[in-house]
């Protein structure tokens, strides 16, 4: 019986959902600032997180557990964008310092599929903080500018109208 490894396993479905949600918020408030390519990044980064809950939820049926598919926290109602990529960015670390930890727990108590899935998890949410690391690096060399150029291209394309 797994039942610490089930226990972990809804933590982590918990702080997916979550960031699901966190994520939705940042991508609605960013495309309705104009902002294209952060609004498509936090799109894309949640659509893989709630993957992240698919294969959570697919072990912990696995092993005979309940899913409960409760969200760690509500939404933080943060709209200003520098905000936003200094929240994701720790998210992204939080979770990869959950996982890792969990990922030994997992080994420790002879589980060693969970312990891949933590694992697994810590390559994708790594990757999650780098993306929004470089978002940062990037607003902070450029500044107002590369927020502007990024409605200047929202322009283009709705001057264009809708996609053929
Ligand atoms: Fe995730
Ligand atoms: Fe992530």
């Amino acid at each position: 019986m797994h039942a610490k490894s089930i226990e972990l396993l809804n933590r982590a479905v918990a702080d997916e959902l979550a960031a699901v949600h966190q994520y939705m918020f940042f991508h609605f408030h960013c495309d309705n600032q104009g902002f294209e390519l952060l609004s498509s990044l936090y799109r894309r980064t949640a659509i893989e997180e709630m993957m992240h809950v698919e294969r959570l939820a697919e072990r912990i049926l696995f092993l005979k557990g309940e899913v409960l598919l409760k969200a760690a926290h509500e939404v933080h109602a943060v709209t200003d964008v520098r905000e936003m990529l200094a929240m994701a960015a720790r998210m992204e670390q939080e979770s990869a310092r959950d996982y890792n930890l969990w990922a030994n727990e997992s080994g420790a108590n002879a589980d060693s599929a969970t312990k891949k899935i933590f694992e697994g998890l810590v390559e994708d949410e790594e990757r999650h903080f780098d993306q929004f690391d470089l978002e940062t690096q990037n607003l902070g060399r450029f500044g107002d500018r590369y927020l502007a150029l990024q409605s200047i291209e929202r322009a283009k394309k709705s001057s264009m109208g809708p996609a053929a």
